[in-house]
């Protein structure tokens, strides 16, 4: 085990009601002026925004709404609800939404404490802000994990990026599977996937074989894959629905990574395609992880040996491969670029910017050259 520190930062309320019961204590802590954030406008027509805003008003809160936040938010979006949060002198941030609401509110949050412009701070000079405006979060899509840790994938357009940002976890995370049970079929699913990823890629980076986390990491791929199945049985299974939800959590709350490293290639090369095409997440990985997974399956045979037995009761590393392989086709999910809803078309070009433009991680299990992640793209035309 590497060194580390470990803190749990977000108090999380679990299940069905949560809002209802716990909103009110959560947020009484904190000022009263509260941004209620959202993104294009599910939690209206499900009853959510009503049912959320009325227990903010009955605390005696001014909410201030901020719509319109996008799947794979944009920098530009942040600099938005930051000047927002400035003019309305907001004390408090409710993000209400799946992973991207809730990034952009984390970015926010940093934003609006500082006139620094905070994409310069981070990637230029590697300053990481220390004061935020504090937020919650109430999931009402999950799969990111992004409730419960200080990450945030920020898209900025000008620069075609599409790259993680440091601020602060939110304060409490509400994880209510009653509000996922709008979401469609297909980021049910994707979000799912993008867990299991999580999950997968944090396991495959180079850790001692008896680290505990590989043990985590493990349980929580078979709880997803066994959770998505009951899923594709009856979509409206809300147990399932909340085991999915934790497992989220579970996969990204940092407690997989203490003490080790990880790998996330495929993610990086995901968010870079994100960059160029605004693909769903959790799709673009789909397409991603086997023809990235083939590729390394010999650099990590022993480990790929054990995520074949213990994930999908396959008896190689290889044909562990196929089997998750087989298993994103019974998902229904995309295995194909031209499968991907894109805002242009996929072609090599644009598969040639991302390999020249996403991160390379350094060894994990083995470092990848630029030309080889050109050629896993490729694989996926
Ligand atoms: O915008 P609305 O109208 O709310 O619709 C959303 C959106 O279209 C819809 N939705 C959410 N809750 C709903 C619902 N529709 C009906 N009923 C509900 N209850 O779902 C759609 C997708 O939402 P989005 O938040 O974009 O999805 P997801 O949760 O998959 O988040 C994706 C973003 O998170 C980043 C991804 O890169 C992407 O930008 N990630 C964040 C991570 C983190 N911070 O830890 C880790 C991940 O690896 C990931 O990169
Ligand atoms: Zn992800």
């Amino acid at each position: 085990m590497k060194k580390f520190v470990y803190e749990y930062k977000t108090k999380v309320y679990f299940g069905q009601g949560a809002a209802k019961e716990h909103l009110e204590e959560a947020v009484s802590a904190y000022g009263n002026r509260v941004m209620l954030a959202y993104g294009g406008g599910s939690i209206k027509k499900n009853g959510i925004y009503e049912e959320l805003r009325l227990i903010l008003e009955h605390t005696g809160k001014t909410v201030i709404d901020f719509s319109g936040i996008m799947s794979n938010p944009t920098y530009k979006k942040v600099q938005e609800g930051a000047n927002l949060a400035k003019k309305e002198k907001i004390d408090f941030i409710l993000a209400v939404g799946g992973g991207s609401v809730i990034d952009c509110c984390k970015i926010i949050a940093a934003q609006a404490k500082t006139e620094k412009d905070l994409w310069e701070m981070e990637m230029i000079q590697h300053q990481y802000p220390t004061d935020v405006i504090p937020m919650g979060a109430v999931v009402t899509a999950s799969g990111t994990g992004a409730e419960m840790n200080g990450g945030a994938v920020i898209t900025n357009e000008e620069k075609q990026i599409k790259t993680g940002m440091i601020a602060e976890p939110p304060r409490f995370a509400i994880l209510d599977p009653d509000y996922t049970m709008s979401v469609p079929h297909m980021q049910v699913i994707s979000g799912a996937f993008d867990t299991l990823s999580h999950a997968m890629e944090t396991y495959f980076g180079n850790s001692d074989q008896d680290n505990v986390s590989d043990d985590v990491a493990l349980a929580i791929m078979r709880n997803t894959v066994v959770n998505m199945r009951r899923l594709i049985n009856n979509i409206d299974d809300i147990e399932a629905r909340g085991n999915l939800m934790w497992d989220s959590a579970m996969a990204e709350n940092g407690i997989l990574k203490v003490g080790r490293v990880t790998d996330f290639q495929a993610h990086q090369i995901e968010h870079q395609l994100g960059a160029f095409t605004d693909c769903n997440h959790g799709q673009g990985l789909a397409v991603i992880h086997p023809a990235y997974y083939r590729h390394i399956v010999k650099d990590a045979k022993e480990k790929f040996n054990r995520f074949a037995k213990e994930v999908f009761h396959a008896d190689t590393a290889e044909k562990g491969v196929e089997a998750l392989t087989d298993f994103i086709k019974e998902c229904k999910l995309p295995t194909k670029m031209k499968e991907l809803k894109s805002k242009v078309e996929i072609t090599p070009e644009i598969l040639s910017k991302v390999a020249q433009t996403c991160n390379v991680i350094p060894c994990n299990p083995r470092e990848l050259s630029r030309d080889e992640i050109y050629d896993i793209l490729m694989e996926c035309m």
